[in-house]
């Protein structure tokens, strides 16, 4: 059997759209077993088809790797909210494709999978710190990714989940058009005031930094939870961000009683949110056999 831990993510990070992500301290479990026949477990029943996507992955490598798919019984282990913008389908194709590595003795490295999983995935910034762990920049040109990953630097998340989901298609055409060149100058001063002020754990310059024009300005309005966050990031003076798409909220800090305090702050004004504490994981997908 082999056994796959993939973390959870936080794509975007403010300025980084499409560009930026994170791998949380928040693991979902998905083992590959021989089996005679496809098997699905572990997840609810319209989910366990072949259109599940850790096997979608899972079939995918091993088509590209021109080996005949085997027979693998996938058993899923995982608490992640499905469309709230925590990676729930990054892990899925992570796992996948790191499994049937595995499972199908296919010899591909992790360059290859990452390019594998941003084929199905479509872009790169969720499936990046599911596979390698910390913070990850990628640029996509002509087809290649470039990128470069910086360590998760004892960074520790606040991450406010809302009870409802926000799918990312949708979030994608919310998305404006254009921008005017004096935002994207803005934009670019604030992308590199992110990466000095998280390499060199500064908060107040990583809060500062992050103020997306991108996409944040189209998405809060999907998030109804969104002015509140927004309104206790600029009391606390805490760096927060929409994860991904949404509908989760992430801020960031280096001290984690910071975090405490205003965590019991959000469940005390807002019990319908689930808050939770992580760090930001310097691990990413891990396998073993067993
Ligand atoms: N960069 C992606 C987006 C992340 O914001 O649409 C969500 O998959």
């Amino acid at each position: 059997m082999i056994t796959v831990r993939v973390p959870a993510t936080s794509a975007n990070c403010s300025i980084g759209f499409d560009t930026l992500g994170l791998a949380f301290d928040w693991r979902s479990t998905i083992t590959f077993d021989k089996s005679e026949t496809l098997k699905i477990t572990g997840c609810p029943d319209e989910f366990c088809t072949p259109d599940n996507l850790v096997y979608h992955a899972f079939d995918f490598a091993c088509k590209k790797s021109g080996i005949a798919t085997p027979p693998v019984h996938i058993d899923i282990d995982s608490d992640i909210p499905f469309a709230r913008g925590l990676g729930s389908s990054s892990q899925c194709v992570i796992a996948g494709l790191v499994g049937a590595n595995l499972f199908a003795a296919l010899g591909l490295d992790t360059d290859q999978l990452l390019e594998l999983a941003v084929e199905i995935e479509g872009h790169p910034d969720n499936v990046a710190p599911a596979l390698f762990g910390g913070l990850n920049v990628c640029v996509m040109e002509d087809g290649r990714i470039h990128r470069v990953q910086l360590e998760a630097r004892d960074w520790k998340a606040l991450v406010v989940i809302p009870g409802y989901e926000v799918s990312t298609p949708e979030a994608r055409k919310a998305l404006p058009e254009t921008v005017s060149l004096p935002d994207a100058a803005m934009q670019v001063g604030r992308a590199m005031l992110f990466e000095y002020a998280w390499v060199h754990q500064d908060e107040a310059q990583l809060y500062t930094s992050c103020k997306d024009i991108l996409h944040e300005p189209s998405r809060a309005k999907l998030i109804r939870d969104y002015p509140a966050m927004q309104e206790l990031s600029k009391t606390h003076q805490l760096p927060f961000w929409i994860s991904g798409s949404g509908s989760t909220m992430a801020f960031l800090s280096q001290d984690e009683a910071r975090l405490e305090e205003l965590k019991k702050e959000i469940e005390e004004k807002h019990p319908d949110l689930e808050v939770r504490l992580s760090r930001v994981s310097r691990l990413g997908a891990e396998a073993f056999y067993g």
